[in-house]
C-alpha cells in the first residue's frame, strides 16, 4: 500500500504532517514526533534571537474536558536559532531512517532576519522552510522584537513575494509559505505571489464558517438542506451554525483548489485518519494537525492505520489516486460566501 504524496516535487511518505507547536522545539520532542509515523514534522516557528512571548498557560482548552476547542497562544514564544538548528541537526539521521522530512518554521522582522533563520536551519539539516506569514499574536504592541513576524508578511501580496523570493534565494530547499487564510482566497494575492515568488505549497489554518464534508465512501459531498436550495433553487439561507472548524478547513481548501495550481497543505481541526483523507479528496496535497496530538501524542499512529484500513477497504493501491476526486461534485466556485440576507 502506498501512502505517499507529492507536494510539488517533494515526495512525502504519507500525508500527514505535524503542524507547528512548541513540542517541536527540542531534539527530544523532534524525535519523538519523528518516531510515530509522520510524513513530515514543522519546527516550533524561530526567530534569530529567543522570545519570551507569552506568560502561561499557552497551550489552553476552553473545554478541558471534551478537548475540542484549543488556543495556542503562544504568541511566537521560542528558544531562538541557535538552539532549534542544534536540535535539527541532533535528530537528523533519525529523520533519516524514519524517511520523516524536517521543515524548519522560520519568522522575522525584516526578509534578512528571516533568510538567516532558514540558512541556520538549513544547514542545520531541514528538507524545506515553512515561512510563518500567519502567527495572529504579534505586532508592534508587543514590543519591536514582534513588530513585523508573522501574519505581517502575508498581509500584503508583495510583502509575501518579497519574503519568499528573498528566503529562495538564499536557500535550496523547497518553500511553504504559510499565509493567514483571509489574504489567501483573494485571487489578486494569489496572481501576483502565484506568478512572482512561486512558493512550493501554501499552508493555512482553516476558518469556522462556512463548511463542507465529503462521505469519504463515495467522495460526494454531503451538504445541508439550506446549502441544497442555494445550489438547486438558488435561493441564499445564511447557515446560522457554528461548529468545529474541520468543515471550514475543507471547504476552504476546496475553494483554493480552484484558483491556484499551488500545492495545498491545510491544517485546522483534523483530528481522524478520514480527515486526511477528505482533504486529500477537495485538493490538498497533505495536511497538518497540532490539537489533535495535544489531545493524544500517539494520535498519527492511529491515523496512519486508518489511512492504511481506508485504502484496503476501498482498493485503493495509491493515495495519490485520490487527490481532487470531490471536486467534480462541488459547484464552482464553491460556496464560500456567506450570504447576506435582506428581509
Ligand atoms: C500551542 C500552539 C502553538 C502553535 N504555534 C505555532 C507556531 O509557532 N507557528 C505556526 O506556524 N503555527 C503554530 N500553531 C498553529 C498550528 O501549527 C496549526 O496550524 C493550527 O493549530 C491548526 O491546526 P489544528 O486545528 O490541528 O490545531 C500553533 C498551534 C498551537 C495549538
Amino acid at each position: 500500500m502506498d501512502l505517499s504524496v507529492k507536494v510539488g516535487n517533494t515526495l512525502l511518505k504519507n500525508p500527514l504532517v505535524l503542524g507547528s507547536a512548541s513540542y517541536t522545539q527540542t531534539a527530544k520532542g523532534l524525535e519523538t514526533y519523528i518516531k510515530k509515523g509522520f510524513g513530515a514534522v514543522v519546527t516550533k516557528t524561530v526567530t534569530i534571537k529567543p522570545l519570551e512571548g507569552s506568560p502561561n498557560p499557552r497551550a489552553f482548552w476552553y473545554d478541558p474536558e471534551e478537548k475540542t476547542m484549543l488556543s495556542g497562544a503562544e504568541a511566537l514564544r521560542n528558544p531562538g536559532m541557535e538552539s532549534v538548528a542544534k536540535a535539527v541537526a541532533a535528530v537528523k539521521k533519525i529523520a533519516e531512517e524514519e524517511k520523516c522530512l524536517v521543515v524548519g518554521s522560520v519568522a522575522g522582522n525584516t526578509v534578512e532576519e528571516m533568510s538567516t533563520v532558514a540558512k541556520a536551519l538549513v544547514e542545520a539539516g531541514a528538507d524545506i522552510i515553512e515561512i510563518n506569514m500567519v502567527c495572529p499574536a504579534t505586532g508592534p504592541h508587543l514590543g519591536p522584537d514582534y513588530a513585523c513576524l508573522g501574519k505581517y508578511w502575508s498581509a500584503k501580496p508583495e510583502r509575501a513575494v518579497e519574503a519568499i523570493s528573498g528566503i529562495r534565494s538564499t536557500v535550496r530547499v523547497p518553500i511553504w509559505a504559510k499565509c493567514v487564510l483571509g489574504n489567501l482566497t483573494s485571487q489578486d494575492f494569489l496572481n501576483k505571489v502565484d506568478k512572482e515568488a512561486r512558493p512550493d505549497a501554501y499552508a493555512y489554518v482553516g476558518g469556522r464558517l462556512p463548511c463542507l464534508v465529503i462521505d469519504v465512501e463515495t467522495g460526494k459531498p454531503k451538504f445541508p438542506g439550506n446549502v441544497l436550495l442555494q445550489i438547486e433553487k438558488k435561493i441564499p439561507i445564511s447557515p446560522s451554525v457554528t461548529g468545529p472548524v474541520k468543515a471550514s478547513t475543507m471547504l476552504h481548501t476546496a475553494y483554493l483548489a480552484r484558483l491556484t495550481e499551488t500545492p495545498l497543505i491545510p491544517s485546522g481541526g483534523l483530528r481522524k485518519g478520514d480527515d486526511i483523507i477528505e482533504a486529500l479528496m477537495v485538493g490538498a496535497s497533505a495536511a497538518q494537525i497540532s490539537q489533535a496530538v495535544y489531545r493524544d501524542r500517539d494520535v498519527s499512529l492511529t491515523m496512519v492505520r486508518k489511512m492504511e484500513a481506508f485504502m484496503e477497504r476501498r482498493g485503493i493501491a495509491s493515495l495519490q489516486e485520490i487527490f481532487g476526486i470531490s471536486l467534480q461534485y462541488i459547484p464552482a466556485p464553491p460556496l464560500l460566501r456567506v450570504p447576506i440576507i435582506t428581509y
